[in-house]
């Protein structure tokens, strides 16, 4: 037997317990802040403590050695033979002291925001702190060297060790966050208690009695024609509750927010379109027998080729992957007159450039729960909008949306790859089926898999400007790969071209954007929207067009940046809010003083803008003498609910004591929208205040809240923008941009030493909460520019979670983070924009810039080769016989 003290409580275990340690922990023990990132030991959200040394547990319980990778300071193995007992801490089993410190620590260094890695980070602290009580910050990132963190970029993380290193080494008492909670002021997100001692519920953290598991069967091919399922073996298995195809499918098969073009399950007859298809659905009474009734479906297929590119789609005798041919999307942005300012340019610039599909990386996998009650749905969701799922499950079921409600749980991380519908439709249509509550949780591979991408680009520009710099013109041709379904594909295209000309003050342009179907994985929303590709094409000519004319990339860019008045190449007058003339002189000293540095600028919209239809909502209520803020506005680690509970503090003068977020609930909450393009703090924020003015009012004349008891207060904020194309000679295109401005340096051996970023955010709201989006989005573009990529194999990805090229503690350089606040109107949301997507944009063309000034070499590919970090490939060398 395994002796286990596992929180103090001894347990013995057979060396032949078939599951992990995690899972034991999690599944019989209820200790659910260890967390299933990977299940494969590559993403640290698992790990505990074993015999002082932090471990993750997604392992045998047969294997509780520690492995070769797993020795203490004086490299010698923890756990052996002398140690009967292995004792193992996980995040509940720490003191009541330590419980007050970590959550203190964690909340006062901004370090939490999806919190899915946090318990596991603690942990990885803790081991480190008890052993080391001071430890350097080089020692902090080796203890986290098996911890990612996708959100935060690990500086606040560091930040939030030594501070409780401090607390515990000269055993300081907890200090008291009195912070007004007004905007500015420095109040602890509202969940960073819940996450970091990990008592918050993510949806896999919830058991429901009676519940059943599901999984889906995905075709072996990207494109092949299924001629027959034949599902009578699995029905056979024991374990097996229920087994669905398309034909079982109530309603609609076909969905998709924007435009209705994905299956819920490919039919017999029908042709996959990408090897995350799937074909057929399993509910079973055990989550272990799942694989096994898949492997009994027996599916006949007629494999045909794939299309794997954007060129092979275009091609004339190309099959037809969509009814209406294989552009999903055609856009134009076309203002003054490019060819002509092009060819009577004294410099012109043209280049081609290539990014490649990402994947989003964030830490919980998907995972939903439907439950069937009274005819309809009650789903437990862990995505971007309750609303969306709310409608697409509907519709696949062939039900009113009444009948649906969806309540979130807490989302481990987004960053668009949880718009699209995932696990929640398959998860109602077997709880439909079978009348009981049924989770589909998602393994890493799956999730890798399925959900939609950053779409890979390629991109031709011609760029021009005068003998002192001042730009003229512009040609793009931007091409998208939008893989197998249309997900986001139409306006992450719109945002690529309506960005693509930067944040400059010049007229003529001629851009050309297509997105193409192919079979490859989805392209989708991912941080950045489009922008992330078009942004490091523009500012790469930007630098070379510098050269030409021979003055420095800083002031090619300080020369034509946007100001107030100015229009920007989209045509939109930059408001008096604008401030990137400020954020490129808070960088200019640090990029001209060093040796190996680039530079980018950025702009990004809040809002989904160009005429579509974007509603803030939100209702306030005043319940047993506090106000409860209700929006569906999802919450994905940017810490929404915080900015709300500010704009309540800041318009009311409440203490934040007597105010409560209430988590996104069908019911409860009204639709506020999407979590996306970086809307909810301008769209919901403006939403809450206006419905906060009205508490204040009552509040103001005279009543008390014991007055207002029962009462509601509604607030709503419709974003009025001008559609692309529109005959205005000025159109809104958004109702707001922020800007930035950003240096990346590298040291002598070409690894990045530091990035020095200034962003124009409007008002800001939450300073920690801002340098954390900033930093992981930092850390979030050097992975593009320099280590992420998801290769396909004739469109079949050949990518593991450890193999994705994601940036750990260990390798994050330097962060300076400079907020401009300028000085404006606030007319709505107090004048905030948002700042999660910006974060993420300049980063790649920074980095370009530096290996230019580096090497020399000009890089047009993403990630870039030939750095500290990639090789280039080399070709294969044919094998000779001797
Ligand atoms: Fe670390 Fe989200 S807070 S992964």
């Amino acid at each position: 037997m395994i002796n286990l003290d596992i929180n103090g409580t001894l347990i013995s275990l057979s060396p032949a317990e078939p599951k992990k340690l995690m899972d034991y922990l999690r599944e019989d023990l209820g200790l659910t802040s260890v967390k299933d990132g990977c299940s494969a030991g590559a993403c640290g959200t698992c790990t505990v403590i074993v015999d002082g040394v932090a471990q993750k547990s997604c392992v045998s319980v047969a294997s509780l050695e520690p492995d070769e990778d797993d020795f203490d300071d004086d490299d010698e193995p923890v756990a052996t033979d002398e140690n009967p007992v292995i004792k193992i801490t996980t995040v509940e089993g720490l003191s009541e002291r330590e419980k007050a410190v970590y959550d203190y620590a964690f909340a006062e260094a901004g370090a939490v925001q999806c919190g899915f890695c946090t318990p596991g980070m603690v942990l990885a602290g803790k081991a480190l702190i008890d052993k080391n009580p001071s430890p350097t910050d080089q020692e902090i990132k080796l203890a986290l060297r098996r911890n990612i963190c996708r959100c935060t970029g690990y500086v606040k993380i560091i930040e939030a060790i030594q501070l409780a290193a401090k607390l515990l080494r000269e055993d300081l008492p907890i200090p008291q966050n009195n912070a007004s909670g007004k905007l500015g002021s420095n109040i602890h997100r509202i969940d960073a208690r819940e996450k970091t001692l990990g008592t918050g519920e993510f949806v896999d953290d919830v058991t429901v009695p009676g519940m059943i598991y599901g999984k889906a069967l995905r075709t072996q091919y990207p494109r092949a024609k299924v001629l027959k399922i034949d599902t009578r073996a699995a029905k056979n298995h024991p374990d097996a509750e229920c087994i669905i195809t398309a034909k079982d499918v109530p309603g609609n098969n076909k969905l998709g927010h924007l435009v209705k073009d994905w299956d819920a399950l490919i039919a017999e007859g029908d042709t996959t379109r990408y090897v995350g298809d799937a074909i057929a659905l399993v509910a079973a009474k055990n989550q272990s027998s799942l694989d096994e009734i898949l492997s009994l479906i027996e599916v006949e297929y007629e494999e045909l080729t794939p299309l794997t590119n954007p060129v092979e789609a275009m091609a004339e005798d190309a099959p037809a992957l969509h009814e209406g041919g294989n552009i999903l999307r055609h856009e134009k942005v076309t203002r003054g007159d490019a060819q002509t300012a092009i060819a009577n340019a004294a410099f012109t610039v043209t280049q081609h450039y290539s990014t490649p599909f990402t994947e989003h990386a964030f830490m919980e996998p998907e995972c939903a729960i439907a439950i069937y009650e009274d005819g309809g749905i009650l789903l437990y969701s862990g995505g971007q909008g309750i609303y969306d799922d709310q409608h697409e499950i509907a519709e696949v079921l062939g039900i009113p949306n009444e009948k649906v409600r969806v309540q979130s749980k807490l989302v481990g991380g987004g960053f668009g790859g949880k718009e699209d519908m995932s696990v929640q439709h398959h998860a109602a249509l077997l709880a439909w089926h079978t009348q009981k509550p049924v989770k589909i949780k998602f393994s890493r591979q799956e999730s890798l898999l399925i959900h939609p991408k950053r779409h890979a680009m390629e991109m031709d520009l011609t760029t021009a400007c005068d003998e002192n710099g001042i730009l003229l013109g512009m040609q793009a041709s931007i091409v998208l790969d939008t893989g197998a379904y249309a997900s986001l594909g139409g306006p992450v295209l719109q945002r690529a071209c309506t960005h693509a000309a930067g944040p400059y003050n010049f007229q003529n342009v001629d851009i050309d954007g297509k997105a193409v179907y192919t079979n490859n994985p989805p392209g989708g929303a991912f941080r950045g929207f489009g922008v992330s590709q078009s942004a490091f094409a523009f500012e790469a000519n930007l630098n070379l067009l510098a050269e030409k004319v021979g003055i420095s990339p800083w002031e090619i860019r300080y020369r034509n940046a946007i100001r107030p008045g100015q229009s920007l190449p989209n045509g939109q007058i930059a408001d008096e809010s604008t401030a990137l003339v400020e954020c490129l002189e808070a960088v200019k000293d640090i990029y001209e003083s060093s040796k190996y540095a680039g530079i980018a600028s950025s702009f990004k919209n809040s809002g989904l803008g160009v005429g579509v239809p974007d509603i803030g909502r939100a209702i306030l209520s005043v319940e047993q003498g506090k106000v409860h803020i209700r929006s569906s506005a999802a919450c994905i680690g940017q810490g929404i609910g915080t900015v709300t509970l500010q704009t309540v503090c800041e318009v009311t003068s409440l203490p934040p004591e007597l105010i409560v977020v209430e988590a996104p609930d069908t019911s409860r909450t009204p639709n506020s929208g999407t979590t996306t393009a970086s809307r909810q703090t301008v769209f919901t924020g403006e939403a809450v205040r206006r419905a906060a003015v009205k508490v204040k009012q009552e509040l103001s004349s005279g009543s008390t809240l014991a007055d207002l008891e029962g009462k509601e207060f509604y607030g709503e904020y419709k974003g009025e923008t001008d559609p692309m194309g529109s005959a205005k000679a000025n159109p809104v295109s958004h109702v707001a941009y922020g800007y930035a401005a950003q240096v990346v340096i590298l040291d002598e051996k070409g690894k990045v030493e530091k990035v020095v970023a200034a962003y124009d955010l409007g008002k800001l709201v939450n300073r920690k909460a801002a340098e954390g989006q900033i930093e992981g989005g930092i850390v979030m573009g050097l992975g593009y520019a320099l280590t992420e990529d998801y290769p396909l194999v004739n469109s079949v990805p050949k990518v593991s979670y450890n193999g994705l090229g994601l940036w750990k503690a260990a390798e994050t350089p330097a962060m300076e983070t400079i907020i401009v606040e300028r000085e404006f109107n606030a007319e709505i949301a107090h004048g905030t924009k948002g700042v999660g997507e910006l974060a993420t944009i300049p980063t790649a063309p920074a980095a370009q810039g530096a290996f230019y000034a580096f090497d020399g070499e000009f890089r047009t590919k993403l990630p870039m080769d030939n750095t500290p970090y990639r090789k280039a490939k080399k070709p294969k060398k044919k094998r000779v016989k001797k």
